[in-house]
């Protein structure tokens, strides 16, 4: 995906938009992830954080960090897109993210569930600044990474 365009701009709604929920940001990781299995129940199994517990989502230790590390890539991603053209996680990270992705079942498609959950937390979260223009730079944020993601989703050697 090089060369696709990511805008001063686009950077700078991304980078906004995540500064005005920051401060809120375990609340918004809550509700990203309950967005995700809702739009996705069957991804619930994958999780093994939920698989061996009983305690109530909102009380899960481990489902906050997942929440946050899919904004903040995608916010340094926005940022590295502007400044680079492409997505420039360090290359070690992309290829284990992609490969413990692949070891716990995730397609290519789950990404499009999250992306949609994605959007919907920001949406709900700064309604006051939401807009066609800010949705299509978390969008192209949220695809670049996703895509650099899955060009490494395959066994670990
Ligand atoms: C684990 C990031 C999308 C499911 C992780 C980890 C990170 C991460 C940093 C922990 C470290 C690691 O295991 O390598 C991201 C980012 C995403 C993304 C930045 C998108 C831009 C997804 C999607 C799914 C998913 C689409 C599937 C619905 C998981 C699962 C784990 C994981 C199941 C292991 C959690 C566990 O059982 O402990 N992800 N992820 N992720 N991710 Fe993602």
């Amino acid at each position: 995906m090089e060369g696709r365009v990511f805008t001063e701009e686009q950077e700078a709604l991304v980078v906004k938009s995540w500064a005005a929920m920051k401060k809120n940001a375990g609340e918004h990781s809550v509700k990203f992830f309950k967005k995700i299995l809702e739009i996705a129940p069957a991804a619930r199994p994958m999780f093994s954080f939920l698989k061996d517990s009983n305690v109530p989502l909102e009380e899960n230790p481990k489902l906050k960090p997942h929440a946050m590390a899919v904004f903040v890539m995608t916010c340094d991603s926005a940022a590295q897109l502007r400044k680079a053209g492409k997505v420039t996680v360090r290359e070690s990270n992309l290829k284990k993210l992609g490969a413990s992705h692949f070891k716990a079942g995730v397609a290519p498609e789950h990404f499009e569930v999250t992306k949609m959950a994605l959007l919907e937390t920001v949406k709900e979260a700064v309604p006051e600044m939401w807009s066609e223009a800010m949705k299509n730079a978390w969008e192209e944020a949220h695809d670049q990474l996703a895509d650099a993601i899955i060009s490494e989703m395959k066994p670990s050697s």
